[in-house]
């Protein structure tokens, strides 16, 4: 073993070499980082080559890991946060985005512990899933992330959490009772069963075959079951098929308690049920699964007036109108102002509502280009909407609906105000009387569809063909994974417990020492864990880590004690390596 300089920058680093024999030829292997200090470089080899003596595995270790440790420029950004972004600068990152179909992304959710079918052991339930230990993480992450940007980051929202079952009334009142209702079918040539709107009956055909669809009669998606344990004293009720109706029914109490001015939004996220005829594509089609849904209530007589929409003229959309839908045309991008101006889109409360929305996914990563936004038909919008506009994603199966966002107008306050016989008026403040509300937009998003937009959209491999899920931190499962070089080094191995049990207190990371370290980043790249913090005999002496980044595989070094400043810069975006 040997010690060579290396000039960075004008400036000195020494690095431990090592001559290895591979058949014929001999190479030359980097197997450590010695500091900048000739003294202190000899100081460190000799206590390599005594812990060597000691421990003979500590060398192999050092031998597959010596890739790793090769790239000598490692050590220019050291130990500085605000140095973090200009090494990124200089990083090109070697992923290519890989399209899944929607098979390879079921089995890939399953094999790493994401999604698997629930009650699997038994032959699992068409429409139900169960979320592992990496999908229930990024799922809980997905909402926080939804909850923070929607509601605490805004002082005209505040969020609710309203019950499963509820009084029938509701249902009644909402007109999910009498309104909410399919057309059961199955196709004639096929025995493929779907459902279809009241009016789509004779003039749809099955999107497998073509084939014409026979009717099996209407149905109410809702489930429903029964409250109290004694039959003749029980209540039928449902699940709920919406978490938005609780918004309403609460209304009045929540503006009240919360000191709500118009205009404001109520937000809830919670389970939803509908006894889908064909639960299909995955998480996109299910007989349970989560909402995160805001009502946003404004005075009738300010439909014109947004006060945000400064905020968002000139973000691009992907726009697709009835118009254009109508004339078989393209979808056309577009900015908000001019989607306005050219009367696309009529108020600026949509315009508003529809570009915050395509923002919160863009920014968490989704792939601008396979957003858009899709006006509905007249025919298409329902029972209470005056106006929709659905947020559509390009799944492999197609263009298809992730997020509604209506306009309900006044229909369910006064439909709560009939049934209730109680008044749902508020006062408006700025008019000095009492006005009933209307909901100029209603964003209306599945977790489970965002929860695959995320997926698919983060799908990369690297130059080995090996998968890397470049999630955004901030929705990655694990944040970090933190590592001993060597997992029989006793002193390598405290340093890793600590960092772990610190860092522990403050994000979900994990504790990984089995296996080279480069199978190790192989996992964690699959798992999404963006970072890798590495503890190895450099450690000991100068009381820092190595934080390697998922997507450029960069490394710095970080001195202990800021470790967790650095590590939530980097996890909020602040910072990058
Ligand atoms: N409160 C309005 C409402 O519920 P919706 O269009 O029926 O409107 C809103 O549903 C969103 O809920 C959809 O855009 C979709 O993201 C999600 N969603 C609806 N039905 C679903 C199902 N069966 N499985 C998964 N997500 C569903």
């Amino acid at each position: 073993m040997y010690i060579v300089k290396q000039k960075v920058n004008g400036r000195d680093y020494y690095y431990l070499r090592k001559s290895v024999r591979e058949g014929k030829k001999v190479r030359s292997l980097c197997l450590a980082y010695l500091g900048k200090d000739l003294k202190e470089a000899e100081k460190k080899k000799k206590e390599i080559e005594e812990r060597i003596v000691e421990n003979p595995d500590y060398f192999e270790e050092m031998k597959v890991n010596a890739n790793f440790i090769k790239d000598e420029k490692e050590h220019e950004g050291e130990n500085k946060k605000e140095d973090l972004s200009n090494v990124a600068s200089k990083t090109e990152s070697s992923l290519k985005h890989v399209e899944l179909s929607l098979d390879e992304m079921t089995s890939f959710c399953k094999k790493k512990g994401f999604v698997y079918a629930s009650g699997e052991l038994y032959g699992g339930l068409a429409g139900f899933w169960d979320f592992g230990h990496l999908g229930s993480e990024l799922k809980n992450n997905l909402k926080r992330e939804w909850w923070k940007f929607h509601v605490h980051s805004r002082k005209d929202i505040v969020g609710i959490d309203g019950a499963i079952i509820t009084n029938p009334k509701v249902w009644e009142a909402s007109g999910h009772v009498v309104s909410f209702v399919d057309v059961a079918v199955v196709c004639k040539k096929c025995k493929n069963k779907s459902k279809v709107d009241k009016h789509e009956l004779g003039s749809v055909k099955c999107e497998k075959c073509g084939g014409e669809f026979e009717s099996k009669g209407e149905f109410n998606p809702m489930f429903t079951t029964q409250v109290g344990p004694i039959k003749d004293d029980s209540v039928n009720a449902y699940l709920r098929p919406e978490t938005a109706q609780l918004i309403f029914a609460d209304f009045k109490q929540v503006q009240d308690n919360a000191r709500l001015k118009l205009p404001f939004g109520i937000a809830q996220i919670g389970k939803s049920f509908r006894n889908e005829v064909a639960p299909r594509n995955f998480l996109f089609r299910s007989r349970e699964f989560e909402q995160m849904e805001i009502e946003y209530f404004i005075d009738p007589e300010k439909k014109q007036d947004c006060p945000y929409l400064d905020d968002v003229l000139d973000f691009e959309l992907n726009v697709y109108s009835d118009e254009m839908q109508k004339k078989e045309k393209q979808a056309e991008k577009m900015k908000v102002g001019e989607a306005l101006k050219k009367g696309v889109i009529k108020l600026g409360w949509h315009g508003y509502w529809l570009a915050t929305e395509v923002k919160w996914f863009v920014e968490l990563g989704a792939n601008p280009d396979k957003l858009r936004i899709r006006q509905h038909l007249k025919d298409e919008k329902s029972h209470y909407a005056t106006d929709t506009w659905d947020l559509e994603y390009n799944f492999p199966f197609g263009w298809k609906e992730l997020q509604g966002i209506a306009d309900r107008g006044q229909y369910d306050l006064k439909q709560h105000e009939k049934f209730s016989k109680k008044t749902m008026e508020i006062m408006d403040d700025s008019v000095g009387k009492k006005v009933l509300p209307m909901v100029v937009a209603e964003p209306s998003l599945g977790v489970g569809r965002a929860f695959l937009v995320f997926m698919f959209d983060s799908f990369y491999k690297n130059e080995k063909g090996e998968t890397v899920l470049k999630l955004n931190p901030k929705l990655s499962p694990i944040k970090a994974a933190v590592f001993p070089l060597v997992k029989n080094d006793k002193e390598l191995v405290k340093i890793a417990e600590e960092v772990y049990e610190d860092l522990k207190q403050e994000w979900n990371v994990i504790y990984d020492a089995s296996g080279s370290v480069g199978r190790r980043y192989a996992r964690n790249d699959e798992a999404g864990t963006p970072f890798c913090i590495t503890i190895d005999s450099d450690s000991i002496i100068r009381q820092d880590v190595t934080i390697r980044d998922r997507n450029t595989t960069k490394q710095i070094r970080v001195k202990i004690k800021d470790l967790k400043d650095v590590l939530r810069g980097l996890v909020l975006g602040e910072g990058v390596i």
